[in-house]
Formats: structure tokens, C-alpha cells, sequence
């Protein structure tokens, strides 16, 4: 059951046809965008121009771009091409729903070409510029991803910058930036520094005032989210799904411990000043529960800014709240087994599935993007889902992810991926883990004494 049936009753297909010099964030973009739409179930893919040219010219210097040089313009075409042909086969044989063509598109010309091969296949494009004239945010770019960019492996940095800014440059002198008077009759948005200001022109559909409103939430300021169960609650000891019970006294030792581990956390980021007497009340931090008093209780010794969502509550388990799984195996068989069988679409009777959890999280994800350092005190199955959509976690894996108790996940979205670490308090709790196929809950270790399904990332420290 798709999320936003409206695509699909309409056959809405969407070109997102990204426009920009080098360094603008495009791929940036892009990548959120997928990651974003997949997250909702909408089938998205980016398709990179840069990546189709390095099949056949994988380390070009800056003249390679210059609009005079034949055999850079053949190049750049072919891969042009290869990647709408690719794109084309996403939307007609794989039933895709939003592709990015994340190239430079800086000429009419191409924006052109693009426009009447999206009209003759019925895909309407989107057109999405990044127009920067910031300096700063254009330097952070070419130092944060070109210089890791294959183009320049084995090259040295500066030389890497210099080389690239040359190629900007090239891109320049031909580029013509999409104008409201002149283009009017397009759908297209135009980021201007960020999103400092934003140009919208004949957003039409329903799933394009989306992406819009996507866009403009996002920012590109270095921040961590941190993401916490609550500390063990009095149903956590009784193996209890459900509920609104209070902390037990080892939730409580990790609800005590839980501000220190911050302060910790954020020193290390250099996001602290200095050491004064109080501690962490300078440190910019916000702090986000459920409307359930285990989460609230958990959050109870934070001196930071703090605020309830209801959105954030657990996932709504109906009929079976306040039931161990072995009792609802005996009670509701069936149920039992479908839910181990497809987990992700399974809806509790009377209550939710995981997909109903991820629709309600949307505003939540949202906010998330506008924000800079969060820290998250809910539950599992909602911090599975806020997991998966900054990892990019497949869904039919995202409800088996074991998030245990006691543990403190910090995440930093970076250009290109989503650092994580574990911190653990060190402090035992019960495990709330089950595996597929039994009412028993606790971990399967394998051989290194690890457990299978503990979410990837660095070491815990
Ligand atoms: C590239 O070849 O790196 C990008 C191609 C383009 O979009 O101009």
C-alpha cells in the first residue's frame, strides 16, 4: 500500500532536473530528496551525470569542461545520455515514481532537450537550481566534497581546490541561471544561498509541493541528532509491550546518568565553550519526548530546553497493549505470525504498524532537518524509524534493527552519509529484542559475541 496513492492513481512521474554550478549542493540535494521519498515509500532514484563521465574519463583536469574542448563536449553528452537512458528505464520498466537528474544542466540547450524528452515520455519535470553567490558555503563545498571527490583521488588537496575552482569557472562562462521572466511556463525552484530566499514557479502537483517544502527545511550547518530509548521501565522488566509505566530503578540510574553523557558527547564536538560551573546550560540543545512518562522521566535531569510530541509516542500496539509476546501468541496466533511475517506493514488491531508510525513522523523528520543539535528520548519502534530514514535502512529491514536500552546514538549528517556512534551508559538492562520466530526476547549472539542485528557504526565507546 503506497503512502501518497495519489502518484500512482494520477501516474504522476516526476524528472527532478537539477540546475547549478559545481559545488552548489546539488548532489546534496539529490540525496536527501531519494533518501526522503524512499523513506515514505515513493520509488526514488538519483541518477549522477558525473558518474556516468568517469566510465570513460575518470580523472579530468579543469580543461576537460571547457566548452571548446570537442572530445570533453562528446564525452559529457554520452554521459548525459547513458544517464536519461538509464533514468527513462527507471520510470517505463521499474515503475519509478521521482527521478533526480543530478547533472549541471547550466545551458538552455540542455535544460531544453531534457524538457522534450520528459514531454514525450509523460514525466513532468521539475526544474530544481542552487544558485550560491556565498563564498563561504561555496569554499566549504569544494573542501568538503571535491576534494573527496574520485575525480581528484591521489591528488592533492590544494591542487584538488584549485583545479576544481578552475572548472567552475569553465562552467560559468556558459552558464544561463533559470530567470521568472524567462521561464515563467516552467515548474522549477530556485535555492538561492541555501535557502537564504527561495523562487517557486508552477509547483503543480501535490507530490512537487513536497519535495518544495523538503527542500527548503533543509540547511547545511554542522549539527549531531542524538537519539535515546527511555531508560527501562516497570514493563521492560516484565517483558510488557505498551503502556505508560514509570522507570525502574535502573532506568532511573540511566535517566541520573544521561546529562553527563551529554556534556561528554558535546565537549568532544568542541560544541561546548568553555567548562563553567554549571556545565551545559550555554550549549545550544534541544530536547525531545513522547507525551509517556518513561521518556519523560528519562529526560527529567536534563537542564536543556525540552518538548513533548505526541508523534513520538510508541507504536500503538491496540489490542495487544500491556501483553508480553508470549501471551499474545497464545491470544492472537494468527496475529502472532503475520506481524513476524511482514512486520513493517503489520497494524496491530485497534492499532498501528510500522508504516503508520513513519507517516505520523513526517512533520517530525521535518523539524528535524530545520534544526540543528536535537536529542530524542522516545521508543523503539519510533526510534527505529527515525534511524532508518538518516541511515537510509531498507524497510524490510528497519523493524528488526536492535536499539537496546541504556545506549545514547549520535548521528552527524554529513554531505554524503550519516556518521553514527554508540555511546553505552553501562548501566544493564533488560533486552527488548525479538527475534523473528519466537515470543522469547533477548539477542542472538553469533560467534564474536555480537549481536546479529545491532545497528552499524562505529565501535561504542
Ligand atoms: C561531470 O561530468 O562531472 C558533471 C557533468 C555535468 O553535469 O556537467
Amino acid at each position: 500500500m503506497p503512502v501518497y496513492t495519489v502518484s500512482h492513481v494520477q501516474n504522476i512521474r516526476i524528472c527532478v532536473v537539477m540546475v547549478g554550478l559545481p559545488a552548489r549542493g546539488k548532489s546534496f540535494i539529490s540525496q536527501k530528496i531519494v533518501r526522503y521519498l524512499s523513506w515514505l515509500s515513493i520509488k526514488a532514484r538519483s541518477f549522477n551525470v558525473g558518474n556516468y563521465r568517469r566510465r570513460q574519463q575518470s580523472h579530468p583536469s579543469a580543461d576537460f569542461f571547457d566548452s571548446h574542448n570537442e572530445d570533453g563536449l562528446k564525452i559529457r553528452a554520452e554521459a548525459a545520455r547513458d544517464a536519461v537512458v538509464d533514468m527513462m528505464k527507471f520510470f517505463n520498466e521499474e515503475d519509478g515514481v521521482v527521478a533526480i537528474l543530478d547533472a549541471t544542466n547550466t545551458t538552455k540547450a540542455r535544460r531544453e532537450w531534457i524538457l522534450e524528452l520528459c514531454r514525450e515520455n509523460s514525466i513532468e519535470p521539475m526544474f530544481l537550481e542552487s544558485w550560491c553567490d556565498d563564498e563561504k558555503i561555496v569554499m566549504n563545498n569544494i573542501r568538503d566534497v571535491k576534494v573527496s571527490s574520485p575525480d581528484y583521488v591521489d591528488t592533492d588537496p590544494d591542487t584538488a581546490a584549485m583545479d576544481f575552482q578552475k572548472r567552475i569557472e569553465k562552467y560559468r562562462e556558459i552558464y544561463e541561471p533559470l530567470e521568472v521572466d524567462t521561464n515563467k511556463d516552467l515548474t522549477f525552484v530556485k535555492l538561492i544561498n541555501v535557502n537564504e530566499q527561495v523562487i517557486i514557479n508552477k509547483i503543480e502537483t501535490y507530490l512537487e509541493s513536497r519535495i518544495v517544502y523538503y527542500v527548503m527545511n533543509l540547511h547545511i550547518k554542522p549539527r549531531s541528532i542524538y537519539l535515546s530509548r527511555h531508560g527501562e521501565s516497570m514493563y521492560n522488566l516484565e517483558g510488557k509491550i505498551g503502556g505508560d509505566a514509570d522507570l525502574s530503578e535502573r532506568g532511573w540510574q540511566y535517566a541520573r546518568k544521561l546529562p553527563n553523557m551529554i556534556k561528554n558527547v558535546l565537549r568532544i564536538n568542541g560544541e561546548e565553550e568553555e567548562d563553567d560551573d554549571d556545565g551545559d546550560e550555554d550549549v545550544q540543545l534541544t530536547v525531545w519526548t513522547s507525551t509517556l512518562k518513561r521518556t519523560q522521566q528519562t529526560a527529567s535531569f536534563l537542564r536543556y530546553p525540552k518538548l513533548q510530541w505526541k508523534a513520538l509516542d510508541e507504536l500503538d500496539a491496540g489490542a495487544c497493549d500491556g501483553l508480553t509476546y508470549e501471551e499474545i501468541e497464545k491470544k492472537f496466533p494468527q496475529d502472532f505470525k503475520e506481524r513476524d511475517e511482514n512486520k513493517y506493514e503489520y497494524r496491530y488491531r485497534g492499532g498501528e504498524s510500522y508504516r503508520d508510525v513513519v507517516i505520523r513522523l513526517e512533520p517530525i523528520i521535518m523539524e528535524l532537518e530545520r534544526q540543528e543539535n536535537i536529542l530524542i528520548i522516545t521508543h523503539q519502534a519510533v526510534l527505529r524509524c527515525i534511524y532508518a530514514y538518516f541511515m537510509n535502512v531498507p524497510q524490510e529491514e528497519s523493524p528488526w534493527m536492535s536499539i537496546p536500552l541504556h545506549t545514547l546514538i549520535k548521528l552527524d549528517p554529513r554531505a554524503f552519509k550519516t556518521m553514527v556512534e554508540r555511546i553505552k551508559a553501562d548501566i544493564p538492562a533488560v533486552s527488548t529484542y525479538k527475534e523473528k520466530g519466537t515470543s522469547q526476547l533477548g539477542e542472538i549472539e553469533d560467534a564474536n559475541n555480537k549481536s546479529k542485528n545491532l545497528i552499524t557504526g562505529a565501535p561504542s565507546r
